[in-house]
């Protein structure tokens, strides 16, 4: 399994922000936000990561992650060279993808929770097609919208509709098989001009092949599509991490508790972010053990 991190678009409604940086380079608390969806992909156990970014910011990331080797992992990158929807990740990460299944994540949604890991791998285990998630919210008309039986068949998935018929959002979650390559090269774009996930989604409903798995009450999704989610998201990283003195998505532990980097290459790290509470931590958890 491959997986994609979408971190284009112009971040327009985080305007000035965003006018010079890239969205996922932001700030939430004390690490980038891309980091956040990084975590997810490795606590899956993916290792092998495209970046997709815009012309103007790709060096950027670039620069903040290399090649991914002192994660023991490997981050490719490629350019989007405008905002022309979700689905273009397939068609821009063909050559990446190869025979492989891919999970993309985008680069600004933020998930944590218990037992989160464990959703992922079974959720993986069990695709044939496509899994997405489904998350309760309290608005869901700015999301895609799940609608789903009791035994979590898929009834229809829409995008931003004005009458949701259910609660459940769609994160920027999404596990899919090898076909969705070609699925994506034949999506119609939608009527603000992109070529939609949800499109996707539809054409794996029509064959039958779309799964969904909703995401329990201790799992967070957050929302950090304004600067008000992004200090909400901020806070509760600060929060968590100060009460438990354990870190949200921090890369280089996630290595390590994996198996991908050795303690040794996790203390080099951490004494070359020793001045940092974060490098402190790194120091702190090699100390401890797993
Ligand atoms: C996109 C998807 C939407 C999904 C959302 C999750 O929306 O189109 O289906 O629920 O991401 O963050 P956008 O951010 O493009 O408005």
């Amino acid at each position: 399994m491959k997986g994609i991190i979408l971190a284009g678009g112009k971040g327009t409604r985080l305007y000035p922000l965003t006018i010079a940086v890239s969205k996922q380079l932001l700030p939430i608390y004390d690490k980038p936000l891309i980091y956040y969806p990084i975590s997810i992909l490795m606590l899956a156990g993916i290792k092998e990561i495209l970046i997709i970014s815009s012309p103007e910011s790709i060096d950027q990331y670039h620069s903040l992650l290399g090649d991914g080797s002192t994660l023991g992992i490997s981050f490719s990158y490629a350019v989007q060279d405008r905002p022309r929807g979700l689905a273009d990740a397939f068609i821009i990460g063909e050559e990446f993808i190869q025979d492989d299944d891919v999970c993309l994540i985008l680069g600004d949604n933020v998930f944590y929770g218990q037992n989160f890991s464990s959703t992922l791998l079974e959720a993986m285990k069990n695709n044939s097609g496509a899994t997405i998630f489904g998350y309760p919210v309290k608005d869901p008309r700015e999301f895609g919208v799940v609608e789903f039986d009791k035994d979590n068949n898929v009834i229809s998935i829409e995008e931003k509709p004005v009458n949701p018929k259910s609660s459940y959002a769609v994160p920027g979650l999404y596990f899919y098989d090898n076909s969705v390559v070609e699925i994506a090269k034949n999506v119609k774009p939608s009527e603000r001009g992109e070529i939609e996930i949800t499109s996707i989604n539809n054409e794996y409903l029509r064959r039958k092949q779309l799964k969904v798995v909703p995401i329990g009450r201790g799992t967070v999704w957050l929302d950090t599509g304004s600067p008000s989610g992004m200090m909400q998201a901020a806070t509760y990283v600060e929060v968590v991490q100060n009460r438990q003195g354990l870190y949200i998505a921090c890369l280089e532990e996630i290595a390590w508790r994996n198996g991908f980097i050795s303690t040794n290459q996790l203390i080099d790290r951490g004494k070359a972010l020793e001045q940092t509470e974060y490098g402190q931590y790194l120091l702190h958890i090699a100390k401890a053990g797993k």
